[in-house]
């Protein structure tokens, strides 16, 4: 019997998207950003986890730290935006914190007996960096990085050495009307895009030589490109669980990483982006601004639409679960990430004790 995919109530109820924040996104491992936005001490960027605000800062001795950007009086927060700060102070009541969260400075306290501003710090969030990106995850007692995603390290930097040195060339936050799950398990398949990527992704590559190789809480997806393969090798595009992707892609060390935020039942954010060779310049960057731009007109754009009918089509009485085409036969138009990745949802629901 063929697999079945998970039960459209997943997909569509607030009850499941509590789940998914809380036992999903509040407990892995989150890609936030690149090292290269807080290059420097004071450096700092503000992001979400799911519906958390974070706060990301480079301290004074060149640690980076992640913070739940509360301030610990009456739970404004210390940060908006992105920039260089010596000091986070709330706009509230102008409570001031160090760069490393620790309250330095609350006005009058020092007239209220037993204040002590050294008990007070903002709470700060676990954060691991693996090839110069940053991951935050809001579980105390999450197991590391490199042993959540053994061998992704190498496995990534054996397709693209020195990737941590790489600076942004073009980035876009595309809305999905669709729960966040319709977003990841699109962008792990290909089945659809002769169909729906007809003038687009078919025409640039070999279809035939796709391979997807899978590894626990990660998987690799492998592909040609046409004509230029010498010139600009393969394609690697890695899919991290649960919503995050490094692409390495074939031209001028250029790498595409993806995430979708959840952000409600039936909406996602999908955040696109192109990154390059800190040293990359003239031409070159822009015929890599000039690729991503392309991308997100054309691939990104009919993939928003699908996701979208694909969102109402699971909202419908008509429809609960469908067969996956998992077959090691299939090539790029199997189904077999999707499974992989539907199988590590049910390994989350089982160990929440949630029935399907
Ligand atoms: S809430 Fe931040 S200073 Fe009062
Ligand atoms: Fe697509």
């Amino acid at each position: 019997l063929a697999q079945l995919t998970i039960p459209s109530r997943f997909y569509t109820d607030e009850k499941h998207f509590e789940f998914d924040k809380k036992q999903i996104f509040y407990k892995s491992w989150q890609f936030v950003g690149h090292i290269s936005q807080v290059a420097n001490a004071g450096d700092y960027f503000t992001t979400k986890v799911a519906d958390e605000n974070i706060l990301i800062a480079k301290g004074e001795d060149g640690e980076i730290r992640a913070f739940f950007n509360v301030c610990q009086h009456r739970a404004h927060a210390v940060a908006t935006g992105a920039g260089n700060r010596k000091l986070f102070v709330c706009h509230y009541h102008a409570w001031s914190y160090r760069l490393n969260g620790q309250l330095l400075r609350a006005p009058q306290a020092e007239n209220v007996e037993g204040f002590c501003k050294g008990d007070i710090k903002l709470r700060e969030i676990k954060l691991e960096t693996m090839l110069g990106l940053i991951f935050v995850n809001l579980d105390d007692n999450a197991v590391s990085l490199k042993d959540t995603y053994p061998g992704l390290e190498a496995g990534v930097l054996s397709t693209r050495a020195g990737i941590e040195k790489m600076k942004v060339a073009f980035e876009r936050d595309i809305e999905h009307n669709c729960n966040w799950k319709v977003s990841v398990e699109n962008l792990n398949e290909c089945y659809h895009c002769d169909s729906v990527h007809a003038t687009s992704i078919t025409q640039l590559y070999e279809t035939d030589s796709y391979s997807c190789d899978i590894y626990g809480n990660f998987l690799r997806h492998f592909i040609a490109r046409k004509h230029d393969r010498e010139l600009h090798g393969d394609l690697h595009s890695w899919f991290i669980w649960p919503n995050n992707v490094v692409e390495v892609f074939p031209i001028h060390g250029a790498v595409s990483l993806r995430r979708v935020v959840p952000l409600g039942p039936n909406r996602s954010k999908y955040y696109y982006s192109w990154w390059v060779p800190e040293s990359l310049s003239g031409e070159a960057l822009q015929e890599v601004v000039a690729l991503g731009t392309d991308y997100c007109n054309t691939v990104c754009q009919e993939d928003t639409v699908v996701v979208g009918c694909v969102q109402r089509g699971l909202e419908s009485i008509g429809f609960d679960r469908g067969p996956l085409i998992v077959s090691t036969q299939a090539g790029a138009q199997s189904e077999n990430a999707i499974a992989h990745f539907q199988s590590l949802y049910a390994n989350a629901l089982e160990a929440a004790g949630v029935d399907i």
